[in-house]
């Protein structure tokens, strides 16, 4: 059955270029092949109107629909971890995360939380995420279900940690790689779920795990690999420690066979060049998690050294190291961050560049252009309906823009959950 919607319309071309409609119109249809719902049709009302006369159409003045955000990086387990106050990552980890996350061995606790995460993505206007879930495997499957209850495209996996951990989030090296191919037999590519190896980070992985996550990664291409890297000092300097035979700490997970295009690491603060040409010749890619960074004091993630070397990134929260589901939030503190690290006004600073980092880049970066993260025909109809005056100041604001840069930036600035009418999922 074929859906319209009358209203203004963001969008992105090709090259990243935000495209605007201030009366726009969005059809969407079922995918003959795959059953899906896809956007058929979506440009300016006047072009497209006559084309689809015969449809009904939903009306909706005032109103901006946008593509669902993607977040690249989130631990649903973290949800109630947010805003614990620590020193930096590793007594973060020791003193909140980890006597948290045991708490998803109980599955009826897992679910409780899945179900509130999923429940707060899209209320925040999140339609995809790349989540961690614990090491539990039931942790894994409580998410699927409450995503697929939804009819959300999400990737989660069950996290490896056989070392450096404590009872409760520890695994066992055979065991956890035995659970994860379960895992991936049991979800890849079960209606819009898609699984991710998930080692935590190196130094909580024995070698030998490492290596079986790499052989998984060999077996199944089609999933994706997920971990983090080059977030804090402390934490670089033991991963050096336990792998003094990698050139680098990022070089470790190369030399397991770990990085490869579908493959995301979080943070990539403190690369040097031959980091980021590793990213780039492996097709790897990064989360950019700033509001994580800033509350961690972490560090800067480095805009114009990933693009003079060119490799990939998109935005995250890193839920809960990052202080909020809100990309317009996580949006924000990179701006903040580009602002920091660079004097002059690089791409990463520009509104429209901001908001494709968190969608159609986003979406390109874990390998799902053209699938989520923009509304061009084709792509599947996951969107979000805008109300540009949520707030009396938003209402001002955007009432005065005189350009879409301006309109893109009211948003980023002054925008929360409350600027998210609502999130439509395979409209
Ligand atoms: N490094 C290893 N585990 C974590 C985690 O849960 N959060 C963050 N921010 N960094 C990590
Ligand atoms: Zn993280």
């Amino acid at each position: 059955m074929q859906k319209a919607y009358r209203a203004s319309l963001l969008r992105f071309a090709d090259d990243g270029t935000a495209l605007y409609e201030s009366d726009g119109l969005l059809v969407t249809g079922t995918d003959a092949a795959t059953g899906r719902r896809v956007v058929e049709a979506a440009g300016s009302w006047q072009s497209l109107a006559p084309a689809y006369a015969h449809l009904p159409v939903e009306h909706l003045p005032g109103r901006i629909l946008a593509p669902g955000f993607v977040d690249m990086h989130i631990h649903y387990p973290q949800t109630d971890v947010i805003g614990s106050p620590a020193d930096g990552l590793l007594p973060w980890l020791e003193n909140y995360t980890f006597p948290h996350e045991s708490r998803f061995a109980d599955p009826d606790y897992a679910a409780g939380v899945a179900a509130f995460f999923a429940d707060e993505l899209l209320r925040n206007g999140v339609t995809t995420a790349l989540t961690f879930a614990t090491s539990h495997p039931q942790s894994v499957d409580a998410l699927f279900a409450e995503a697929r209850r939804r009819g959300m495209r999400l990737i989660t996996g069950k996290v490896l940690q056989d070392r450096n951990s404590p009872d409760g989030v520890r695994d066992r090296t055979e065991q956890g790689l035995q659970d994860t191919e379960a895992l991936i037999r049991k979800w890849q590519g079960v209606d819009r779920l898609g699984y991710a190896i998930t080692p935590r980070f190196a130094p909580t992985s024995t070698p030998a795990q490492l290596r079986g996550a790499g052989e998984l990664a060999a077996q199944y291409p089609e999933v994706w690999i997920q971990s983090h890297v080059a977030e804090n000092l402390g934490e670089i300097a033991w991963a050096r420690e336990l792998f003094p035979e990698s050139r680098s700490y990022l070089a470790t997970y190369d030399d397991f066979g770990l990085m490869r295009p579908r493959a995301v690491y979080a943070h990539c603060i403190h690369f040097d060049d031959d980091d980021r040409a590793l990213m780039r010749d492996t097709g790897t890619v990064a989360a950019v998690s700033p509001t994580s960074n800033l509350f961690l004091g972490s560090g800067f993630f480095d805009y114009a050294g990933a693009d003079r070397v060119g490799f990939r990134y998109g935005l995250a929260s890193d839920v809960g190291g990052g202080t909020s589901f809100s990309p317009f939030r996580t949006m924000l503190a990179a701006y903040y961050v580009g602002r920091e690290g660079q004097t002059k006004a690089g791409l990463s600073l520009a509104p429209g560049h901001l908001w494709w980092q968190h969608t159609a880049g986003a979406a390109a970066a874990l390998g799902l252009a053209g699938a989520v993260g923009n509304l061009q025909p084709g792509c599947e109809a996951d969107f979000i309906v805008l109300d540009p005056a949520a707030t009396p100041l938003l209402a001002r604001k955007t009432a005065q823009a005189e350009s879409l840069d301006e309109l893109l930036f009211a948003m980023i600035v002054l925008g929360d959950d409350r600027l998210v009418e609502r999130a439509v999922i395979a409209g």
